[in-house]
């Protein structure tokens, strides 16, 4: 058995059209007559609906500066500096495209704009900030994809990412099976912050453990695979993430974990109207099929809180 590396930086650093198609939850939730919005129990965008979640878990006013990783558009921050304006944020994106972006979502706040790679950043350059976001984001980090030695990719991984792997096997003590895809870059990205020592630490992704409750199994299909499985995106694939490996590697650095998924801060209102859509084998409209994706994506992604020394 052999890895190759699948990578995204390319996709993200030339093609002006990223992120235009590809419908996160947070994009999802910006429009103010999105149907989406219409199937929750807060009809209000992502970032406030966010903000206040973490803000029952440690409390805003006490935090300075938060480092953004790959916001996107800027929604989430724009929705957080309007609930709390006191905050010095910085938005660190590998897109010149989506960089931009965020400069007119953000125009007149208090924010600096660092167009970097997260994973090229030291460690002493992320040592000032309280808080980390990173939205939805983690499964466009390098990954070690398992092929047979006579595999058809020959992008094989630098010897950076071997001597990771055997890190994280040895200092965290994870398992990593050999036929198994590994999320080495965001293991890397995590490693990174929590030796950088921030208080808090918010991630999300897609996951490839994430469950469903008994009462959606017949509506909705998703098989735990265990393994990170490749989504094929426009021009690039992402892979799901491991939480259970993220989450052992918070507890060695001796992080408190809240772990969960997104509908335990974006409640469903289960109306009729989403009853309805949920039971469809086929739509019968727009609508129907947004609310069976967003649904959908309501249970896959999974977040991680990570609270330092479990203040
Ligand atoms: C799928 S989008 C998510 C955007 C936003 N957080 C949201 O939830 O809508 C991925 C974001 O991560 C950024 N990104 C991808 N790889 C990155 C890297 N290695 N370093 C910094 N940013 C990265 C992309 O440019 C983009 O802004």
């Amino acid at each position: 058995m052999s890895y190759y590396l699948n990578t995204t930086d390319e996709y993200y650093l030339h093609d002006k059209d990223s992120l235009n198609w590809e419908l996160t939850v947070c994009n999802a939730l910006q429009p103010e007559k999105s149907p989406c919005r219409k199937v929750l129990q807060t009809d209000s965008p992502f970032g406030c609906q966010l903000f206040y979640f973490l803000n029952d878990l440690f409390d805003f006013t006490g935090l300075k500066n938060i480092l953004e990783v790959g916001g996107g558009f800027g929604y989430l921050m724009r929705d957080f500096l309007t609930l709390a304006p006191h905050l010095r944020v910085t938005m660190l994106d590998i897109s010149p495209y989506l960089l931009e972006k965020q400069k007119s979502c953000l125009a007149d706040r208090n924010v600096v704009f660092l167009k970097r790679d997260i994973l090229s950043m030291k460690i002493s350059e992320l040592q000032h900030y309280d808080l980390a976001i990173l939205n939805e984001n983690l499964g466009d980090f390098p990954t070690l994809v398992a092929q047979s030695p006579e595999g058809q990719s020959d992008n094989f991984p630098t010897n950076h990412y071997l001597d990771k792997l055997t890190y994280f096997q040895q200092k965290y003590h994870l398992t990593l099976p050999p036929k198994e895809n590994i999320n080495i870059g965001a293991l890397e990205v995590l490693d990174n912050l929590c030796l950088a020592g921030f208080r808090y630490i918010y991630l999300s992704e897609h996951s490839c453990e994430a469950t469903l409750p008994p009462s959606l199994k017949p509506y909705i299909h998703f098989a735990s695979t265990i393994t990170p499985e490749r989504i094929s995106l426009k021009k690039h694939d992402e892979y799901t993430i491991k939480f259970s490996h993220l989450q052992q590697l918070a507890q060695a650095h001796n992080y408190k974990v809240i772990r969960g998924q997104f509908i335990d801060f974006l409640p469903l209102n289960c109306s009729d109207r989403v009853r309805t859509a949920l039971r469809l084998s086929t739509p019968f409209s727009d609508e129907q099929e947004i609310i069976q994706q967003f649904v959908y994506d309501l249970y896959k992604y999974e977040y991680l809180v990570l609270i330092k020394g479990g203040e």
